[in-house]
This record gives structure tokens, C-alpha cells and sequence, in this order.
């Protein structure tokens, strides 16, 4: 199990740089791209454990697939019915959104397929996707009650439903709407707040012909997807990590050029400035349909803040990171309205405040948020994991604001949205090493 070692407190981290492309993009370019007729090409793909798992998962169901495991990616596209049966249990490694979106896309198929994943997929709720696939009459086995992984989806001919979510969630919103692909009229998901809208987006620039009014999306089906050129952004979660590193390290300048800044995923820079942090965002443009633009931070003092409701699903998985900024913050930061992370990668609330503790940090946990103290003056520490990519990198950042040299185990993890996140933390001038 890999270790990271990061030596802190870091002095100036300097430098421009970009960040692995868009986790959810990416994720959907490959589905679509397999969907539609013709070719795909996708640049800026996240060559990362998460989304290779999809790409490898279609490309077991007979998608040609050039470039698997670069950013340069051709797909060619099958149709929408022309997958094939794997013939053997697909596994979506750590991947929630790679299993949920394809469970949408296995519903219209003519094949029944097992999906599966590692220990901690193995443990996340499926029923929230399984409801509406079965409410629009496909079967889907799973284990027990939350119908766990394995999962598996007897495809069929979905038929269209008007579904209110539980929960703002892109996954089960895009589930039900690649399911909607199949079903003959107008399949209608109303969320009770706002979620990611990239399968929106995108299936729209593919030829689909999906409409938004506030809360409510739907999409008429079949629809004739047709392949397309998509130029992935900087995934603002992985750009979050390197961003707050810069205000909190003394004298220290950021940028991070084309990151995503689709509204839907951009809380955290409202949130920040609302802290007083100082970040300047240059060349906002939009490419393909999606917002991206250059962010620039310098180290900032920071005041508490109070986040929840709508803003949360928008900064979803940027709670660990935020969370870190707070113990900095003068006063006490409060998060709610944040239950949903305690069904993601690992209990959020709980390995974040945990993690956070060892670092010597003032939080405490609420059933569906966080309440922290700042400015808490860090220690380094050794750390663990639990597996989770995100809580590793706030871990790192923490070592870098920390005094003393901060290890954290099982950091192999990372690899799963952001490879080469130890090298652009060097980059940036931080002392930062791998072991294994
Ligand atoms: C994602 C949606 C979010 C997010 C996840 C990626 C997506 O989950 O946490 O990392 O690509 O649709 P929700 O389904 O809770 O919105």
C-alpha cells in the first residue's frame, strides 16, 4: 500500500498549471460516445481508474474503443441497442457514477448484465437507481436491502415514467434519463434541488431532445445520438485540492488553467470568496456547451461561513476541502444539508471530521453536516485513507498547512480521479514523495 509524505508548513507554492480532465464528463462522453452513431473523439479524457473502469465495461459490451488509458480517445459508437452481451460480471472498481449511469443504459438493452465493484461500491445503495428502473418496468436484482453491488439489470423495453428523485443526485437523474433513451415518449425526472447537469448538456449536443424547466428534466425517446468532438475540461474537484492549498499556504499564487466552471459544480469558488478569499477567474468561455476559465488564487485570510440547502449538491465533493479551508477560517463554519456524503467513496462526514482530528483540528459531526473551528493551528500526522481519494488529497493539503512531516497511507486511491496529484502539488513547489 502506497504511502504519501508531504512536508509542511510548506513555504509558497507558485505556478500555473492544469488538472486531469472532468470525472463526470468524461464518464458520459465515453457512454454517449458508445450510444451514438459514429465516431467520438474525446480530448482531455480522465485517464483515471474511475473512468477507465467505464470505458473498459463498454468496451466488454463490444465498443471499439482507440486510446483507452490516454486523454485522446476515439470511440466507435454501436447505436443505442447494439451492445452486447459481456458474457461475464462487469466491474465498475470505485466507480458509483460508472455503475449507476451504465445500470440506466443496461435497462434498454436486450441482455441481462451483472455489475460489480470493490469493497466500497460493494457497499453503496443501488435501490435509488433500481426504483426507477423498475418503476419503468425493468428488473434489477441486487443484495439486500439497499440492493448493494453486485447488481444485476434485465434489460428490456423501458417505458416512460414521470419520477420525483429523493434526492438531488446526478446519478439517479441520469440514470433515468439514459433509461429514457429506450422508452417510447417522455420520461420526466424532478429533483427536490438541483444536481450536476452534464448528461443534460451533453445528451442534447449528441441529438437528443431533453427539456429543462427549473427542477424538472425530460427526454423524448429513441432519439438518433450522433457521434461528436468533445474537449473535456479541468475537473474542478481535482483543481479544489491544489486551489485551497493556495490560500492557505503563506505568499502563494495558483492558477489552474481551464477548469470547469459550469454552475452546477462551482459552489466552492462562491463559497471561498464568501470566506474573503482573493480569486481572480480569466478567459471564461464556453467550449462544447460546458463553462471553463483559468483560476487564479493568492493565500488569503479567511472568516467562517455558513453552507447548505441548494449549494451543497454544487460543491458535493468538495466538502473534505472546504472543510480543511474552515479549520483556517476565523469563527465556526457550519455545513449542513450534507446527509448525502455519507453514502459516497466512504462516510464523508465522518472520515472528514476524523481526519481532520488527527490534524488537531476543532470539527464536529452533525447527522447531515460538519461544525468547525478555525483558525486551529495543525500538527502533522499519520493518516489513513479509508480508501477514499478525496479525503486522501485534503489529508495532503492538511500536511502542507501542518508542521512536521504528515504521512498518509493507502494513497494509492488518488489514482482514481487524480493522477498526478503528488507531482502537481512538486510542481507547485511543495516537498512532496511517494512510497510504496
Ligand atoms: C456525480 C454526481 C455526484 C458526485 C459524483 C459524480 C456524477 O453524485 O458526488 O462524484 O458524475 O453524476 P450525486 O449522484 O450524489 O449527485
Amino acid at each position: 500500500m502506497s504511502a504519501l509524505r508531504v512536508r509542511g508548513p510548506a513555504a509558497i507554492l507558485r505556478g500555473e498549471l492544469t488538472v486531469p480532465g472532468d470525472k463526470s464528463i468524461s464518464h458520459r462522453a465515453v457512454i454517449l460516445g458508445a450510444l451514438a452513431e459514429g465516431e467520438t473523439r474525446i480530448s482531455g479524457f480522465l485517464a483515471a481508474e474511475d473512468c477507465l473502469h467505464t470505458a473498459r465495461a463498454l468496451a466488454a459490451m463490444g465498443v471499439e474503443i482507440d486510446g483507452v488509458g490516454e486523454p485522446e480517445m476515439v470511440v466507435h459508437g454501436v447505436g443505442l441497442r447494439e451492445l452486447r452481451d459481456p458474457g461475464a460480471v462487469l466491474d465498475l472498481g470505485n466507480s458509483g457514477t460508472g455503475m449507476r449511469l451504465l445500470m440506466g443504459v443496461l435497462a434498454g438493452q436486450d441482455f441481462a448484465a451483472t455489475l460489480t465493484g470493490d469493497e466500497s461500491l460493494r457497499r453503496r445503495p443501488m435501490d435509488r437507481v433500481a426504483a426507477p428502473l423498475e418503476e419503468m418496468g425493468i428488473q434489477v436484482t441486487g443484495q439486500g436491502k439497499g440492493c448493494t453491488p453486485p447488481v444485476t439489470v434485465h434489460g428490456g423495453k423501458p417505458q416512460p415514467i414521470t419520477y420525483h428523485t429523493p434526492m438531488a443526485s446526478a446519478q439517479v437523474k441520469s440514470a433515468i434519463l439514459l433509461a429514457g433513451l429506450y422508452a417510447q415518449g417522455t420520461t420526466v425526472v424532478i429533483e427536490p434541488g438541483p444536481s450536476r447537469d452534464h448528461t443534460e448538456r451533453m445528451l442534447r449536443a449528441f441529438g437528443a431532445e431533453v427539456n429543462v424547466d427549473g427542477l424538472r428534466v425530460s427526454i423524448t425517446g429513441p432519439p438518433r445520438l450522433r457521434g461528436q468532438e468533445i474537449a473535456v475540461p479541468g475537473d474542478i474537484s481535482s483543481a479544489a485540492f491544489l486551489l485551497v492549498a493556495g490560500l492557505l499556504v503563506p505568499e502563494s499564487r495558483v492558477t489552474v488553467r481551464e477548469v470547469l466552471l459550469n454552475p452546477t459544480r462551482a459552489a466552492l469558488l462562491d463559497i471561498l470568496e464568501r470566506m474573503g478569499a482573493d480569486i481572480q477567474i480569466a478567459n471564461r468561455r464556453e467550449v462544447g456547451g460546458e463553462e471553463r476559465g483559468d483560476v487564479t488564487v493568492r493565500t488569503s485570510e479567511l472568516t467562517a461561513t455558513e453552507v447548505g440547502g441548494d449549494e451543497i449538491p454544487k460543491m458535493l465533493d468538495e466538502v473534505p476541502i472546504l472543510a480543511l479551508a474552515a479549520t483556517q477560517a476565523k469563527g465556526q463554519t457550519v455545513i449542513r444539508d450534507a446527509a448525502e456524503l455519507r453514502v459516497k467513496e466512504s462516510d464523508r462526514l465522518a472520515t472528514t471530521a476524523e481526519m481532520l482530528r488527527a490534524f488537531g483540528a476543532q470539527i464536529e459531526e452533525l447527522p447531515d453536516g460538519l461544525v468547525i473551528e478555525g483558525p486551529v493551528h495543525l500538527n502533522s500526522a499519520k493518516v489513513n485513507s479509508h480508501g477514499d481519494h478525496r479525503i486522501a488529497m485534503m489529508a495532503a493539503i492538511a500536511g502542507l498547512v501542518a508542521a512536521g512531516e504528515t504521512a498518509v497511507q493507502d494513497a494509492e486511491c488518488i489514482a482514481t480521479s487524480f493522477p498526478g496529484f503528488a507531482d502537481s502539488l512538486g510542481e507547485l513547489g511543495a516537498e512532496v514523495t511517494t512510497d510504496e
